[in-house]
Formats: C-alpha cells, sequence, structure tokens
C-alpha cells in the first residue's frame, strides 16, 4: 500500500500524487495544483488551526480521544504522583529526567537565579496600586529583555540556557512581587532554603515572622498543580511564543507575548472564570436553570471548565486535580462553591448537550477552587498558569530555533476586500 494521497482536479481532470508522512500532506505540494501556469497553486483554509500541524514536536504528546497526556513520554499521572516541578521542566526542557548530581545541579543554578534586580523591583512598583497581577506579570516578564541584554544571542548555546535558568528562576519572584503590588503589602525575597514551590509561598505570604514555614500539603499540591500545567503542546500561548520566536526576537519578548495569550478567558482565565461562574450561579439549587441558559446558548454562556479543544473525553489533569483538592481542603477547609461545582459535573455528565459535544471537565474546573482555598485572590490564577507553563514555553521555543525546516511564521489568507479602486478626492465621495 502506498503512503500517497492521490488528488484529481476536478476543474482541469489532472490527477496528483501527494507524499503522506505521519498522517499528514505538505500543504505546500498542493501548490503544484493550479489551472495554468501563472496560478498560484492550492492552499489549505483552516482558521484557527483545527487541522493543522504546524511542526515536529518531541516534547508533549496527548491522544484526545483516550484523555493520555505524556511529557518526553512519562505519563501525567506519574509524574504528579513521583516528581517534583523542578525536576519535571528539567525534563521538558532537556528531555530526560536528571540524574541525582544533574538534578542537584539544576536546583542550585534556579536558586542562585531566583533575585530580581532591585530595577525591576522600582519598575514593578510603577503600576497603579489596583493593576491585575497578570497585566503585572507579563509587562515585567517583557520588561527582563531589557536587563538581561545577551538574550538577544539566541543561536548562543550557553545564552540560551542562562536564559532559561534566569526565567524558570525568576517567573515565581515576579509572580510574588505582582501579588504583593496589588494587595500592598512589602515585595519579600527569595527564602533560599525553601524549596520551589515552597519558597514561592514565602514570597507570597510572609508576613511579620523572621523565618516562613509553608505547610507541606501545600507545598506538595503547588508542584502537582505547576507538573500539571507546565506543557500543553501546541495551544494558544505556545503557538504564541513559537510564533513571536520565530522572528528571532529575545525569549522574554516572546514570553510576554505568550503570557498575554494566557491571560485571556478561553486559555490561562478559565479557571478564574469558573469561580466567577460558581459564585454567580450561587446555590445548588440553581444548577439546573444555569444549565438550561448555556444549553440555549442564552447570552453566550458556557459552562467554564468545561470542553477542549483537544480532549475529547475526561481531561486527565482534572482527575489527578479532583484528587489533590481532597489533600488541600483537609487543610484549608472545604471551599463553599465544591458543592457547587460538584453538581454542575454531575449534571453535565449525564446530559445530552455535552455527552454529544465530548464536553467534559478539563484542568481548569478544579484548579480554581483549590487555589481559592489556599488564599490566592482568582486575579492570581493565571499568573500561577504562567510560572509553570514557563517551562514549556521555553523548550518549545527552543525546538522551534533547532528545527532547520522553521522559518518566520507567516500565514496566507484569503483576501476578501473590494477589488483595486481608484483614490477618490473628500470632495467627490458620496
Ligand atoms: N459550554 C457549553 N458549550 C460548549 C462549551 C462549554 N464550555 N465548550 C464548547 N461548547 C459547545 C459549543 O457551543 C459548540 O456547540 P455547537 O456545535 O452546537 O455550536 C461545540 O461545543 C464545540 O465548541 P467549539 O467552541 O467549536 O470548541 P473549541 O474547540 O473551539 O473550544 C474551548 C474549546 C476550550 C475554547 C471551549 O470548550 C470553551 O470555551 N470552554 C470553556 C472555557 C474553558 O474552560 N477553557 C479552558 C481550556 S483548558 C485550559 C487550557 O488549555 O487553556
Amino acid at each position: 500500500m502506498a503512503d500517497t494521497l492521490t488528488v484529481i482536479d476536478n476543474r482541469t481532470g489532472k490527477k496528483y500524487e501527494l507524499p503522506i508522512q505521519d498522517g499528514t500532506i505538505r500543504a505546500l505540494d498542493l501548490r503544484h495544483i493550479k489551472t495554468d501556469a501563472d496560478e498560484f497553486g492550492l492552499m489549505t483554509y483552516d482558521p484557527a488551526f483545527m487541522n493543522t500541524a504546524n511542526c515536529r514536536s518531541a516534547i508533549t504528546y496527548i491522544d484526545g480521544d483516550k484523555g493520555i497526556l505524556l511529557y518526553r513520554g512519562y505519563p501525567i499521572e506519574q509524574l504528579a504522583e513521583h516528581s517534583d516541578f523542578l525536576e519535571t521542566a528539567y525534563l521538558i526542557l532537556f528531555g530526560e529526567l536528571p540524574t541525582a548530581t544533574q538534578s542537584q545541579a539544576w536546583m542550585h543554578e534556579i536558586t542562585l537565579h531566583t533575585m530580581l534586580h532591585e530595577n525591576v523591583k522600582k519598575f514593578m512598583e510603577g503600576f497603579q496600586y489596583d493593576a491585575h497581577p497578570m497585566g503585572i506579570f507579563l509587562s515585567t516578564v517583557g520588561a527582563l529583555s531589557t536587563f538581561n541584554r545577551d538574550a538577544k544571542n539566541i543561536f548562543d548555546k550557553s545564552s540560551r540556557l542562562r536564559q532559561t535558568q534566569r526565567l524558570i528562576a525568576k517567573v515565581p519572584s515576579i509572580a510574588a512581587y505582582a501579588y504583593r503590588h496589588s494587595v500592598g503589602r512589602p515585595y519579600n525575597y527569595p527564602d533560599n532554603d525553601l524549596s520551589f514551590t515552597g519558597n514561592f509561598l514565602n514570597m507570597l505570604f510572609r508576613m511579620t515572622e523572621l523565618k516562613y514555614q509553608p505547610n507541606p500539603v501545600l507545598v506538595r499540591a503547588l508542584d502537582v498543580l505547576f507538573i500539571l500545567h507546565a506543557d500543553h503542546e501546541q495551544n494558544c500561548s505556545t503557538t504564541t511564543m513559537r510564533t513571536i520566536g520565530s522572528s528571532q526576537v529575545d525569549p522574554y519578548s516572546a514570553l510576554a507575548g505568550a503570557a498575554a495569550a494566557l491571560y485571556g478567558p478561553l486559555h490561562g482565565g478559565a479557571n478564574e472564570a469558573v469561580l466567577r461562574m460558581l459564585t454567580e450561579i450561587g446555590t445548588v439549587s440553581k444548577v439546573p436553570e444555569f444549565i438550561k441558559k448555556v444549553k440555549s446558548g442564552e447570552a453566550q454562556s458556557r459552562l467554564m471548565g468545561f470542553g477542549h479543544r483537544v480532549y475529547k473525553s475526561y481531561d486527565p489533569r482534572a482527575k489527578v486535580i479532583k484528587k489533590i483538592a481532597d489533600l488541600v481542603f483537609a487543610v484549608t477547609g472545604k471551599n463553599p462553591l465544591l458543592e457547587i461545582a460538584l453538581e454542575l459535573e454531575r449534571i453535565a455528565l449525564q446530559d445530552d448537550y455535552f455527552i454529544s459535544r465530548k464536553l467534559y471537565p478539563n484542568v481548569d474546573f478544579y484548579s480554581g477552587l483549590i487555589y481559592q482555598a489556599m488564599g490566592f485572590p482568582s486575579e492570581m490564577f493565571p499568573v500561577l498558569f504562567a510560572i509553570p507553563r514557563t517551562a514549556g514555553w521555553i523548550a518549545q521555543w527552543e525546538e522551534m530555533l533547532l528545527d532547520a525546516e522553521q522559518k518566520i511564521a507567516r500565514p496566507r489568507q484569503i483576501y476578501i476586500g473590494p477589488p483595486a479602486r481608484d483614490y477618490l478626492p473628500r470632495d467627490q465621495r458620496g
């Protein structure tokens, strides 16, 4: 059986053989299909990249129908059970789990880079008192390019490694400063005796105590949540990272763009939207009425935290999160919105509207409830997503840079505007 696709162009009667590789045909092969030699050739039209592979990647594998998610071949459930975020970030960035020596060196390097330049602190102080922490986060990450001018040497491996270490180490510090700024509290410097997530909690929540003692259950929960969010192949923000990076700009500028993409309610802002939705519903008894509203498409309301472009079954990350929720609530007390969430899920999973569209809870359905119980305001949720996703963004950016097939990203369009016409002086316009 030949690995080719036979295409007959009914406009000309001509027959073409297109090679099939890895279940794809090359879009450029279609350009040979034309009605006459001067014509541009056939293109594909694929708004929102519904069926277009934009790269070859060895980082993350998703089988959306079976609910499988692998980082570098390792199932997400195993990483969530046995690994911690820094080790998983190493795996995503460098392709293998670190040995004990590599792990120690990696931890040491990250610890070394957690401090922010004092001018970054001053810069952050300039934001309005009520600025959204995600706005502060993405602007500050972009501003880091002006502090690390060597970052422009993107084809220098050692420079890329330095920026990688800086970014992984500094994003929690930026996130914590953004939070402290938004609640009007002094910024806390990093405590390098603590783990990656323990130190993050210290920078967020330490008040007057000399040494902050993070709760080990919350440290572990945060590690697991960070592992679950570390990469997710070619989603909106990752594609943005690759697209901006393809112009060969420095990684801080590209990452600021990726973080901006993550800010939106259909992507990293979804768990904030879930909490707003649960608060609006208010009581378990109002759940059926809300489901009815979603199904009728009234006011364009959606069941936030449900559905996914790729997963057409239960999101494997949502399963892990549900388990973590119980551990966190045992420490923090139950989030009162949990009952409403459970009832929404129960009704939706047996309703034909959701079943027929294969809409299941995604990673964000329960993550907001956990973050809220841990004391995070909902405005911090996209920031909490951006910290671990930084590992995925950098890995994908570097993979793109080293891929000989990649060029500056530049899609085509179908022009639907007016044909060429002559400029009319203002007094002759009707
Ligand atoms: N509630 C109600 N209906 C929905 C929902 C939802 N959450 N999601 C999709 N649908 C319906 C949609 O109306 C459409 O119905 P119809 O065929 O009758 O027009 C059908 O399901 C297909 O939806 P779509 O919008 O074409 O699907 P998509 O792949 O473009 O959208 C999505 C994926 C995640 C944007 C969407 O499911 C959604 O808006 N979900 C809510 C927001 C959310 O939870 N986002 C977090 C995603 S996971 C975190 C991440 O990776 O960023």
